[in-house]
């Protein structure tokens, strides 16, 4: 067991000034029959012009079973199920933590998926990752601290930092994600004159990484975690690829046989081999994870959730109150809906279904590029997870690299991103991704198999290495 030091100190001035709001203390007595409500300043819900929503879900399985249905009243007396959110509850003010049933389910989930570490951890909805980062930024950093990122990474993390005056320094990754070792050399030897204040938070997606596809590698997770508590920062943990953790490379669907204990064999055959979050190896209480439904439902339901120690939510909660105040209430009741209708066994089938679909475009999409991309130019990573693949290519075999382009690998980029898209493609440049921008050495181009279909994706593909052909005269 490591020590657990509480990290208050590593709040931003912000954090430290802002106190919880008092009204909010009140929000318990709400639903409290025996209390007259006089104290608080909300619409009555019976002006809401809202009688009920409905909802209708697509099948868990090829079979066509079993779909659910659902619909849900404005008033508590009129649920078709207890666990329901009636309409006046979700769209009321109040409850900016997240319903409390839609909180307990999501509880349950994390544990059945996650062994975590701690035993104060407490769970709080966000609307999305991007948001959640954006308000950890606030939450720990004051403008002109130091963030650490991997090198390559979701641009809007970065334009986040940025906008906010904070120093992001990039730390080196390959194909296993951040190398361990090299970041704890820099840690070790950091020189506040050259590199700005000693960093307060690490930013991390450890599936699926967007921009390259990497997987952070299990064996580097419980180090990661200690670097945190020996050099006193934070991790947060961006996580939405989680649940695309797919099949091995060529393997055929993963299928549930009929007949068998359906929880046993799904904790067998999906909760059991997904890589573990650095909350299992975090006894020091400091990183925070951040799930969001928009990978496994849809990015329009603006939903996700941190998960962490609780006094440190604590703090998002407040950031929450005075800024975004709750997740939207119609994306909490209907989700929350379905999750009840599903319960967990649903849930996780329909994650497998994920995991299987998936599973299927990547290998087709790997197949392609095996097919029609020159190995003498191009390197394709094998992505284990997520939905992004990285097309690398050998700049120094392009026959004008060092005269039309000056031995400039984004001018290079941007020549052939141009070539990309007269010819009808979209990919986008890593330059887009890159946290310093002087560090040109890799010319590669991300793409996505999330939502081509596979006639469309031979097309792309076919044309892509047809461009990088006759760009690198292969013919
Ligand atoms: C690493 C990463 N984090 C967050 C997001 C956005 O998540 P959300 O829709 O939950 O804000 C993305 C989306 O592309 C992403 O790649």
């Amino acid at each position: 067991m490591g020590c657990r030091t509480n990290v208050l100190h590593l709040l931003s001035d912000e954090a430290k000034i802002r106190k919880a709001s008092p009204i909010k203390t009140t929000m318990k007595y709400f639903t409290d029959p025996n209390m007259v409500f006089l104290g608080a300043g909300m619409p009555s819900g019976d002006m809401f012009p809202f009688q009920n929503v409905s909802f209708k879900s697509v099948p868990l399985d090829d079979k066509g079973t079993p779909v659910i249905e659902g619909c849900i009243d404005r008033n508590v007396d009129n649920l078709e199920i207890e666990n329901d959110v009636p309409l006046d509850l979700a769209l009321q003010y109040g409850n900016s933590r997240g319903q409390p049933k839609l909180l307990a389910f999501l509880k349950e989930h994390m544990s059945i998926f996650h062994n975590i570490a701690s035993d104060d951890w407490d769970l709080i909805t966000t609307a999305g990752s991007t948001q959640a980062w954006d308000a950890c930024l606030r939450l720990f950093c004051n403008p002109g601290e130091t963030v650490l990122l991997e090198d390559y990474t979701y641009s809007s993390s970065v334009e986040a930092a940025v906008a906010q005056g904070l120093n992001c320094v990039a730390m080196e990754m390959d194909s296993d994600g951040i190398r361990t070792d090299k970041l704890e050399e820099m840690l070790r030897n950091w020189d506040t004159e050259t590199q700005g204040p000693f960093p307060k938070l690490l930013y991390t997606i450890p599936n699926g990484h967007n921009p390259t596809g990497c997987t952070l590698h299990e064996d580097r997770k419980p180090t990661l975690v200690k670097l945190a508590s020996q050099y006193d920062f934070v991790i947060i943990e961006d996580d939405p690829y989680y649940f695309l953790q797919m099949n091995k490379y060529g393997d055929p669907e993963l299928k549930m046989p009929d007949d068998v204990d359906e929880e046993q064999w799904l904790k067998e055959n999906l909760v059991d081999k997904l890589g573990r979050s650095l909350l299992e190896w975090d006894d020091f209480g400091r990183v925070i994870r951040l799930e969001s439904v928009s990978k496994t439902f849809a990015p329009g339901c603006r939903l996700g959730w941190a998960i962490g120690p609780r006094y440190l939510l604590d703090h998002l909660w407040n950031l929450h109150e005075v800024s975004m105040q709750s997740t939207c209430g119609f994306a909490q009741t209907i989700i929350n809906g379905m999750f009840q209708r599903w319960g967990q066994v649903g849930y996780m089938r329909w994650l497998l279904k994920l995991r299987n679909s998936y599973s299927t475009k990547r290998d087709f999409c790997l197949s392609q590029c095996q097919k029609y991309l020159a190995k003498s130019v191009c390197t394709i990573n094998l992505p284990a997870s997520g939905m992004f693949f990285m097309v690398y290519l050998d700049y120094r075999k392009h026959p004008k690299f060092s005269t039309d382009f000056c031995s400039d690998v984004d001018l290079l980029q941007e020549h052939l991103y141009q070539k990309f898209l007269q010819s009808g493609i979209l990919m986008a440049c890593s330059s887009w991704f890159r946290v310093d921008p002087t560090q040109k050495n890799t010319l590669a181009f991300r793409g996505s198999y999330a939502s081509v279909d596979p006639d469309k994706m031979q097309r792309g593909i076919e044309l892509l290495g047809s461009v990088i052909q006759t760009e690198f005269c292969l013919n």
